[in-house]
């Protein structure tokens, strides 16, 4: 692994490989995104959703499904299911609402995804990206596996141009009259970068 030249002394191999950990370290940090389960991966119904989203969008979205949390993958597939369902049978849209949703196992589900407008905050689909958090969180907060996917989102968002490099963080509440993303989720999320 150290790639020696010949003849080159040990230390000198040593620096070479920790300035090319400092530069991967450096790429990760710009472009840094986090894995993320496609559609595919979790519903075997496909999106019928026709209406683009632009980029650089303006605003970041943060929503809780207000239902069953998940812990495990094959708990956070079922709930998604469940939600995609009751979404496209019973309100009748071309897809599940979110544009991402996020589980307490850490995982970034793929919803209406980055291209595709959601319909999570009447008025503002078009010029925002809705993340939800699985789980009701008035009173107790997402684990930090779900904080830190939702925050690691949203930085990789912005990073690749999908969000305005000056893109606001919103609360569901702040922009429509209810309750989400719940109390305790909403105390959490002013204090994160660009909240206003
Ligand atoms: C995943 O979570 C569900 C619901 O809490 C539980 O019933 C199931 O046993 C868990 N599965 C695994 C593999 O841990
Ligand atoms: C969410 O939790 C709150 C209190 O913890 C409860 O009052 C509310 O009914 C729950 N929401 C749903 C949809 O069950
Ligand atoms: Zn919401």
């Amino acid at each position: 692994m150290l790639n020696m030249v010949p003849g080159e002394p040990h230390s000198k191999a040593v620096q070479r490989m920790k300035i090319l950990l400092v530069i991967s370290g450096i790429l990760l940090v710009v472009q840094g995104c986090p894995p993320i389960i496609k559609h595919s991966e979790w519903t075997t119904r496909a999106s019928s959703c026709t209406q683009s989203l632009s980029t650089s969008l303006k605003y970041a979205v943060i929503h809780h499904t207000d239902g069953n949390p998940c812990f495990n993958i094959s708990a956070c597939k079922r709930q998604l299911q469940n939600i995609q369902h009751y979404h496209m049978d019973k309100r009748g849209w071309c897809d599940i609402g979110y544009n991402f949703l996020i589980g307490e196992d850490g995982n970034i589900y793929e919803g209406r995804g980055w291209t595709k407008m959601g319909a999570h905050t009447r008025g503002y689909n078009d010029v925002s990206l809705g993340i939800s958090i699985m789980g009701n969180f008035t009173s107790v907060v997402p684990n930090s596996k779900a904080l830190n996917a939702a925050q690691s989102l949203i930085q990789c968002s912005a990073s690749r141009g999908y969000l305005s490099s000056v893109y606001i963080l919103k609360g569901h509440r702040q922009l429509r009259p209810t309750n989400c993303p719940g109390n305790a989720l909403y105390q959490v999320i002013q204090t994160w970068p660009r909240w206003g």
